[in-house]
C-alpha cells in the first residue's frame, strides 16, 4: 500500500484521479489540495465520492506534507509543478505531473509556447514522457513523469505503427482533432458556457496550438526524419472525449495495415484495434482508459486514415497518470483502471 497526494484536487483531472483511485487496491489518497476549498470535505463537493473518501478534506498545498507521500500527482495548470517538483524529489517522493511542465525536452521551446521562463530546466533531463506504449521500460524506474496531453495521446497512438514501420511520409501528416468541453478545465470561461458550446462546433488554435510541439517531438522519436504536422483542434458539444482523424501518405506498399496495427498493439492493455472497417465512437471509451483505433485506406489509394478515440480525462490524463504510477511501483498495470466504459 502506498500513500499519494494530489495537488489540484478540485479540477476535472483531480476529481477523475479520485474516482479512479477509489478502486485502486494499493493506493491510499492521503493529501489533496485546493487553495480555494481548503477545509471542505471532498465528498461534500463531489457527492459521487461519498462512501469512498468520507474523511478526506482539501488542504493548502504544503511541500512538507506532500513530501511525506510516496507519490504526488500534479493536476494543476502549467508552472505549478515547476515550483514544487524539485523539493518533492529531494525528499524521495515520486512526481507524476499531468500538466505540460516537463513534456518538452527543450526549455527554450517550452518558454516560447507557454509565454514564461521554464521554472525547472534542471529537472528536464530526468523527466520521462509517460506514454507507456513508447516508454514503458523507462517509466518503471522514473522519479518524474510528464503525463502526455490529451490530443498528443490520441494522435501519437494513431500514427505510431505507421511511423515505426516507415510506411508513411512523416513530413505530410494532418491531424484533425475534436475535443469535449472538459478539455478546457473546470474554471469558468465564456467559451465553455452551455449557450456558447452546445449545438455548435468550432476550430481553434489552427495557426499553432500548444500541443503541436509536444506531438511533433513524440512523432520524431518514432522515426529518424523531420516531422511536418498540421494539427487543427476543434471544440465540440460533448462533455468528455477526443476524436482524432489522422491523415498520412503512403511511401511504400504495405502488406496489411490492419495486421500491422493489431501486431503493434497485441500486448498493449489499453489500446484496442477495432476490426477492419470500424469507426470508433468517443462514447465507447467514456470513463475508461482505452484508446480505441481503426485504420482505413480509402479506395485502396495513397492515403491512410486512422481514427483514434480516447476519454480526455482518462487515457488523456488521469487514467494514463495511474497507468504510469502502476508501472513505477511495480503494480499490475490495470489496477484502478479495470471498469468498462459507460454506455450509452
Ligand atoms: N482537462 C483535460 O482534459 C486535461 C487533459 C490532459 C491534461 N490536462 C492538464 O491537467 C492539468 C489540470 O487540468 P484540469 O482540467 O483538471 O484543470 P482545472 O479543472 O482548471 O483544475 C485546476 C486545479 O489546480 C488547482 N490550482 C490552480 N492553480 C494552482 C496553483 N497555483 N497552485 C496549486 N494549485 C492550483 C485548482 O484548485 P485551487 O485553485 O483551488 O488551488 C484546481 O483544483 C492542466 O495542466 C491541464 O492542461 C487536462
Amino acid at each position: 500500500m502506498i500513500n499519494v497526494g494530489i495537488v489540484g484536487g478540485t479540477g476535472y483531472t483531480g476529481v477523475e484521479l479520485l474516482r479512479l483511485l477509489a478502486q485502486h487496491p494499493q493506493v491510499n489518497v492521503k493529501a489533496i489540495t485546493s487553495r480555494s476549498e481548503t477545509g471542505v470535505k471532498v465528498c461534500d463537493m463531489y457527492p459521487n465520492l461519498r462512501g469512498h473518501y468520507d474523511t478526506l478534506a482539501f488542504s493548502e498545498p504544503d511541500a512538507k506534507a506532500l513530501g511525506a507521500m510516496d507519490a504526488v500527482f500534479f493536476a494543476t495548470p502549467h508552472g505549478v509543478a515547476h515550483a514544487l517538483a524539485g523539493e518533492l524529489l529531494a525528499n524521495g517522493t515520486r512526481v507524476i505531473d499531468l500538466s505540460a511542465d516537463f513534456r518538452l525536452r527543450d526549455a527554450d521551446e517550452w518558454s516560447r509556447w507557454y509565454d514564461q521562463p521554464h521554472g525547472a530546466p534542471e529537472l528536464l533531463e530526468e523527466a520521462v514522457y509517460g506514454l507507456p506504449e513508447m516508454h514503458r521500460e523507462k517509466i518503471k524506474t522514473a522519479r518524474l513523469i510528464a503525463v502526455p496531453g490529451c490530443y498528443p495521446t490520441a494522435v501519437q497512438l494513431g500514427y505510431l505503427p505507421l511511423l515505426e514501420a516507415g510506411l508513411i511520409d512523416p513530413n505530410q501528416l494532418i491531424a484533425d482533432c475534436k475535443s469535449g468541453v472538459t478539455g478546457a478545465g473546470r474554471g469558468a470561461k465564456v467559451a465553455s458556457l452551455l449557450a456558447e458550446a452546445s449545438e455548435s462546433m468550432k476550430a481553434y488554435g489552427a495557426g499553432g496550438h500548444r500541443h503541436l510541439p509536444e506531438i511533433r517531438q513524440g512523432l520524431g522519436d518514432m522515426q529518424p526524419n523531420p516531422v511536418g504536422l498540421t494539427f487543427v483542434p476543434h471544440l465540440t458539444p460533448m462533455i468528455r472525449g477526443i476524436h482524432a482523424t489522422l491523415y498520412s501518405t503512403l511511401t511504400a506498399e504495405p502488406e496489411d495495415l490492419q495486421a500491422l496495427f493489431e501486431q503493434r498493439y497485441a500486448n498493449e492493455p489499453f489500446v484496442d484495434v477495432m476490426p477492419a472497417g470500424s469507426h470508433p465512437e468517443t462514447r465507447s471509451v467514456k470513463g475508461n482508459n482505452t484508446c480505441r483505433i481503426a485504420v482505413h485506406r480509402p479506395g485502396n489509394g495513397n492515403t491512410v486514415v486512422v481514427l483514434s478515440v480516447i476519454d480526455n480525462l482518462v487515457k488523456g490524463a488521469s487514467g494514463q497518470a495511474i497507468q504510469n504510477l502502476n508501472l513505477m511501483f511495480g503494480f499490475d498495470e490495470h489496477m484502478g483502471l479495470n471498469a468498462p466504459a459507460l454506455m450509452p
